[in-house]
């Protein structure tokens, strides 16, 4: 199918099947703030925001991906944090050296390789942040800043690692914001509202962009960020990407906001909630994203009880999957692009556990509720497959049977754990289903139990 120019085209565009396979992805924060990895530690997005207030979450904000704009603030601990460590007169356009400097070392193989073991299907990739840093050779260069790209194709770069290992590559890009275009940090509620630019020649830059980092690498997601400037038709640019790959999605994050206020929403594939998890499932397709800790940028300030555990991480993942949507899961590598020991080792966790239970996690479906609990208040979640249902327990049972609440199956159905293989004693008393557990149970935060036919 050819699309067109405008809404109506671009809204019969269906998520692609291997978007809903593939359950997890990787999100890359790495660029100049990679350098400074600073960022005050204590609040957390987003429920901060609302118990501090716009004005002191953004003095203390938590990502630091964001330094510049901390850093811009008065008084902010970015400040203090920038002259203590790096001078009075220093700047962060001092970082684009000291980082083209430490990404000599960078491995992308190594990198995607990491990737692939944590059991990821695709990659995103920031490649401008809101700093306006670019992370690939561009033909269109930063018109206010001399040499503001780093000096290797980390987009192409790693875009041939990841497709080598089998995994689909996707970019990020910060459409609205570019801080160096724009000089005022955004302190308050209000400067959150007008940092956007939308002046001509931005508009063209940044269409410019995208369109060259979809001729020249082939991203499977267009994952903007912070809207997108008006007067820009993003109809353009959704058709020429649906047109040259098919198979390509788009996130919602394009809300065009013009001066008098107006917003307009256009097309998207799926939604992005950032550090959030839903109750029930959603029928538009979602994705979560958030950091292991509390920020995307990595900030080496953060201690062990400021990340998930390789425990949460999981189960949190279980719910999302049972509730229609993927995780997008954020690692902030160092300067020169290693994955600090924290965070590595909650992806190689999460690897080896997909390793047994991938296989009620990929290619799954919501089945037809998400949630359960056991009589002693183990949280279950539900997937489903063709013809089988897949019930995980979210933690490791007390005696040597669990009884799921309010949960039937077919009289000839088989219950298997994942992992063991044989088939497990069940019956059904009542409203309720009893499972015999295996003595040789090992300790994992999830344990799923596949049941054929389902129900
Ligand atoms: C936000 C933040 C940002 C992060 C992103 C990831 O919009 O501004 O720093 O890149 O979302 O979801």
């Amino acid at each position: 199918m050819k699309y067109t120019l405008d809404k109506k085209s671009i809204r019969q565009h269906m998520v692609p099947e291997w978007f809903h396979d593939a359950k997890f992805g990787i999100f890359i924060h790495w660029g100049l703030y990679s350098v400074p990895a600073f960022a005050s530690i204590g609040l957390k997005y987003p429920e901060s925001m609302n118990e501090v207030g716009p004005d002191d979450y953004l003095k203390r904000n938590p990502y630091a991906e964001w330094y510049l704009n901390t850093l811009r603030i008065p008084d902010s601990p970015t400040q203090k944090y920038q002259k203590e460590t790096y001078g009075e007169n220093s700047s962060y356009d001092g970082f684009v050296p000291m980082f083209n400097e430490a990404i000599e070392k960078w491995d992308p193989e190594q990198m995607a390789d990491l990737f692939k073991n944590a059991g990821a299907k695709y990659v995103v990739l920031v490649t401008k942040h809101h700093d306006g840093f670019l992370l690939w050779p561009s033909k269109y260069p930063n018109p206010n800043k001399k040499n503001y790209m780093a000096n290797r194709d980390i987009a192409g770069e790693l875009t041939d690692a990841v497709k080598n290992k089998g995994m689909k590559m996707a970019f990020y890009y910060s459409g609205s914001l570019d801080w160096s275009f724009n000089p005022n940090p955004i302190k308050d509620a209000a400067s959150f509202l007008t940092n956007g630019i939308s002046t001509p020649e931005y508009i063209e830059y940044a269409n410019s962009h995208w369109y060259e980092l979809i001729d020249r690498y082939g991203p499977l997601i267009l994952w903007n960020d912070i809207g997108y400037p008006p007067n820009t038709n993003v109809y353009e640019i959704f058709a020429y990407f649906l047109n040259k790959i098919p198979e390509g999605v788009i996130n919602d994050r394009w809300v065009q906001t013009y001066e008098d206020g107006k917003r307009i929403t256009p097309h998207s594939d799926y939604k992005t909630p950032e550090y959030i998890t839903y109750k029930t499932i959603k029928k538009k397709k979602w994705e979560t994203t958030r950091g292991i800790g509390n920020s995307f940028g990595y900030n080496k300030f953060e201690k062990e009880e400021d990340y998930m555990t390789p425990e949460e991480l999981i189960r949190m993942f279980v719910d999302v999957v049972s509730k229609n949507g993927n995780l997008l899961l954020n690692v902030g590598p160092m300067a020169d692009g290693t994955i600090p020991e924290i965070q590595k080792k909650c992806l190689l966790e999460l690897g080896k556990w997909l390793e047994v239970n991938g296989e009620a996690i990929y290619g799954t479906r919501p089945w037809e509720y998400p949630e359960g609990k056991t009589i002693d208040n183990i949280e279950v979640r539900y997937t489903q497959k063709k013809e089988t249902l897949y019930a995980f327990l979210l933690d490791k049972p007390k005696g040597d049977r669990i009884t799921i609440q309010s949960f039937f199956i077919e009289k000839n159905s088989k219950i298997q754990l994942l992992g063991l293989g044989k088939s497990l004693d069940w019956n059904q008393e009542g409203e309720n289903l009893t499972i015999l557990i295996p003595e040789n149970m090992i300790d994992a935060p999830a344990y799923a139990f596949k049941i054929t036919p389902k129900t």
